[in-house]
């Protein structure tokens, strides 16, 4: 039985009734299962052991501080994108040298609090979160860099404040991973990596570098990746590159492969993890017991199937055309289905019935068409279309499933709603990871106009006519 199973016709999250639940926190509210999240994590380790892979939690997945406390406390690193992910990850309690820092767009003062603590944002206030000072705290593990233009960012800011930056290359190896095109990341046209054929020369260009040192391959081909071949097409990549530039005089000691590690949104939808790394421990095993060293970032793969949205029914509305089940919960607070045109099962938390099948068609009888929306003025908001469901009613609480990743991490104040709350379960036990945010916090930050002061205007530099372009 998995971690969110009805009982007695109510759907339980461990041992925790999901309508008690929502009566003490109210809706819409993100519930996850502790044991869910480390079930996964355990499993996606057994299966990548014969490789001694290092696991760096992508907590875009899900951010909550407390969330990536118990990942943490697994052993995992974190995969952070941004100056506020590398904060998270130190609050959570991982030393810099477990942090990844990747994302094609770091600023100059991401790059400088990632390396020197002094710069971190959180200076001061991290005693307020239980966390120690970040002043004192070493540079992170790993940059994994997407252009010459960040090399050279990072070189400089490094070289400035005297450190030396451990730097894996993001590899675009044009490779099509079958995803949405949203989340396809590792094609040429994509603006993610460096293209395969530019690495060697980058690597020329910037070994001995006295600010960077230039570590290892990093690759990340898109996200979910619902097939098991495209990895091993950017390993391949990846394998002769790393012999290229080995045979040229680089040491490579680390390949990052990076997330997209997919789940079940319906029954049986993708091979299980361990065909996965059936496919991908033989390609890599000699090369780790040469002493290279592989780490992967995997962030739905740990979170998606350990987390619900639970939502309550508003109205129900007979259309012409439709019937409407119009939650509390829409686009602002699970954007999946609208981005992405995302399935998620969704189905009533009291249920006696058989157990459905986690798909467009649950396998039973008496169900109705309705096409299940948010309160959001958009018709782009809507959490399931043309499904079947028994009848509904108002007050009705309805679980989205697999909601556990990318669900809060995308949420939106759109419309004016505050982000929903957060509770992880264990045991019997149900646990507010986040609150509610109010009104009034939402409001916070336009409260007091502050005027401007913009001084003299800077002389413009003149700007130089354009050469002819030629025709
Ligand atoms: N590493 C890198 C460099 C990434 O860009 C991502 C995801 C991951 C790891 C983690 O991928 P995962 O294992 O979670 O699939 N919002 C979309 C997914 C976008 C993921 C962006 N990057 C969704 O809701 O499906």
């Amino acid at each position: 039985m998995g971690p969110f199973a009805w009982r007695d016709g109510v759907l339980h999250a461990e041992e925790a009734p999901l309508p008690a639940l929502a009566e003490a926190v109210g809706t819409p509210v993100y519930v996850y299962s502790a044991e869910a999240i480390r079930g996964s994590y355990r499993r996606l380790g057994a299966a990548f052991a014969p490789l001694g892979a290092r696991f760096h939690y992508a907590l875009k997945a899900s951010p909550n501080l407390h969330v990536c406390r118990l990942i943490r406390e697994l052993g995992a690193g974190m995969d952070v994108v941004s100056g506020g992910e590398l904060e998270r990850a130190w609050l959570a309690g991982t030393p810099m040298h477990e942090v990844v820092f990747a994302g094609v767009g770091k600023s100059e003062s991401e790059i400088r609090a990632a390396l020197d603590g002094r710069f971190s944002p959180l200076r001061g206030e991290a005693a307020r979160f239980g966390s120690p000072s970040p002043e004192g705290r070493d540079a992170v593990g790993l940059f994994n860099c997407e252009s010459e233009s960040e090399l050279e960012a990072i070189a400089r800011v490094a070289g400035q404040l005297g450190r030396r930056a451990r730097v894996a290359v993001r590899v675009n190896p044009n490779v099509d991973p079958h995803t949405h095109e949203y989340t396809t990341t590792g094609k040429v046209e994509n603006k993610f990596g460096v293209d395969a054929d530019r690495v060697v020369e980058l690597f020329d260009r910037w070994a001995g570098d006295p600010a960077v040192e230039l570590t290892g391959l990093h690759v990340h081909i898109g996200s979910p990746v619902p097939t098991v071949e495209p990895y091993a097409e950017a390993i391949a990549v990846l394998l002769s590159l790393i012999d290229e530039l080995e045979a040229r005089g680089h040491a490579v000691r680390v390949l990052d492969l990076g997330g997209g590690w997919p789940v079940d949104y319906r029954e049986g939808e993708v091979p299980p993890i361990e065909a996965y790394a059936d496919r991908i421990v033989p390609l890599l095993e000699p090369r780790t017991r040469a002493g290279l060293q592989v780490c992967l970032e995997p962030g739905r793969f740990l979170l998606a199937n350990s987390g619900v949205l639970l939502t309550r029914v508003e109205h129900v509305k007979r259309g012409r055309a439709k019937t409407f089940v119009i939650c509390d919960a829409g686009m602002h607070v699970l954007i999946r289905p609208a981005l992405y045109r995302a399935f998620h099962f969704v189905w009533p938390v009291r249920w006696s019935g058989a157990e459905p099948r986690r798909a467009e068609d649950a396998g039973l009888a008496g169900l109705a068409s309705c096409d299940v929306v948010g309160p959001i003025c958009e018709t782009g908001d809507f959490l399931a279309r043309d499904r079947r469901l028994p009848p509904l009613a108002r007050g009705e609480l309805l679980a989205v499933f697999s909601a556990g990743a990318y669900g809060m991490s995308m949420a939106s104040n759109y419309n004016d709603h505050g982000r929903p709350a957060e509770v992880l379960v264990e045991g019997e036990r149900a646990l507010v990871i986040a609150e509610r945010q109010s009104l009034a916090a939402l409001l916070e930050t336009e409260r007091s106009p502050r005027e401007l002061d913009l001084g003299e205007l800077p002389v413009a530099e003149p700007v130089a006519p354009r050469p002819a372009q030629p025709k």
